[in-house]
């Protein structure tokens, strides 16, 4: 039978450099889509997703993210002397049970593998979700939830894939599909034989990326372990897959069903609020409105430049 995953570990040690000056005092997932951070949105994917233990791995001297999940009485005392109820239940929605939420930091900036690897006492022994909140998925059935279904029905390790244009692939980890079918599951699944980190365009094995939601075996961690820097001089999580799937450990694609954000480059930032922000019916209408005067004034500009 297949274990159920039910931790997840959330790599937040980045330094945000895309994003200075203002990750300069504030953790890049602390920075909000509307009104909800960036690692709001990952927590609560995974908790959807029934996942019950979550795992911060943090830098050294980072603000930690723990704060955002603990209670706070004395403001909910406020709010609640205030008669301020939505506030309340908004502030009460944040708050995660003790014992839910664990935090390590990762000693040096070696890579995403190595800080996975930092999580490893945390982690307990099954399978381990890995969620970078960078990658903002909205979906009828949150992402990670959608990989704990298929995960269930295969095992092994799956990794959220889309197909993305050549000339975006060399900022991926990109998956060799294997020619064996990976069996149902609505042909979402494809069976990997390698993995490449960042490859070259013209080296790129196929247009399948892998974003960023993993479902990995427990061993994971020993290749971990025994990896080597690779892409960027880094100890990539791609590369520790790659050595599972070569020692013919099941290794597995899932197409997703959802759209994807970048919200780790500014342009996706900007996508992805404006996206959430459309979808709040107090917000929609107004919104609506300055979207499409600003695109009339943005063409009238254009023109009149042309
Ligand atoms: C990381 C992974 C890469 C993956 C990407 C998804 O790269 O190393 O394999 O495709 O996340 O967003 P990063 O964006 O941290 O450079």
């Amino acid at each position: 039978m297949v274990c159920r995953v039910k931790s997840a570990i959330f790599p937040v040690a980045g330094l945000g450099t895309r994003f200075l000056p203002v990750t300069k005092s504030i953790p890049k997932e602390m920075i909000s889509l509307v009104d909800r951070p960036l690692i709001q949105h990952a927590v609560e994917e995974a908790l959807a997703a029934g996942i019950e233990r979550i795992v911060f791995v943090t830098a050294p001297g980072k603000v930690t993210l723990e704060a955002h999940f603990q209670a706070s009485p004395e403001l909910e005392n406020t709010l609640a002397a205030r008669g301020n109820g939505a506030a309340l239940e908004v502030l009460r929605a944040t708050t995660l049970p003790r014992g839910a939420v664990a935090c390590v930091s990762q000693p040096r900036p070696l890579g995403l593998g190595h800080a996975v690897l930092c999580a490893r006492e945390l982690a307990g022994d099954g399978p381990v979700a890995v969620l970078l909140p960078d990658d903002v998925i909205e979906a009828a059935t949150p992402c990670i939830g959608q990989m704990v279904e298929a995960h269930a029905e295969c095992g092994g390790t799956v990794l959220a894939t889309m197909r993305l244009p050549r000339t975006q692939i060399s900022s991926y980890g990109v998956i060799d599909p294997s020619d064996t079918p990976a069996g149902a599951e609505d042909g979402r699944l494809v069976a990997v034989r390698g993995l490449v980190e960042k490859p070259a365009a013209q080296d790129a094995p196929s247009d399948l990326a892998v974003i960023g939601r993993y479902i990995l075996a427990p061993s994971i961690f020993g290749h971990l372990a025994r990896q080597r820097p690779g892409a960027g001089g880094e100890i990539q999580l791609t590369d520790a897959i790659a050595s599972a799937a070569a020692g013919g450990e099941p290794v597995f694609g899932f197409c997703f069903e959802g759209r994807r954000f970048d919200c780790g480059s500014r342009v996706g930032f900007v996508e992805a609020t404006v996206a959430f922000a459309m979808q709040r019916p107090e917000m929609r209408d107004r919104l609506g409105t300055f979207l499409r005067h600003e695109m009339a004034r943005l063409e009238t500009t254009v023109l009149a430049a042309e």
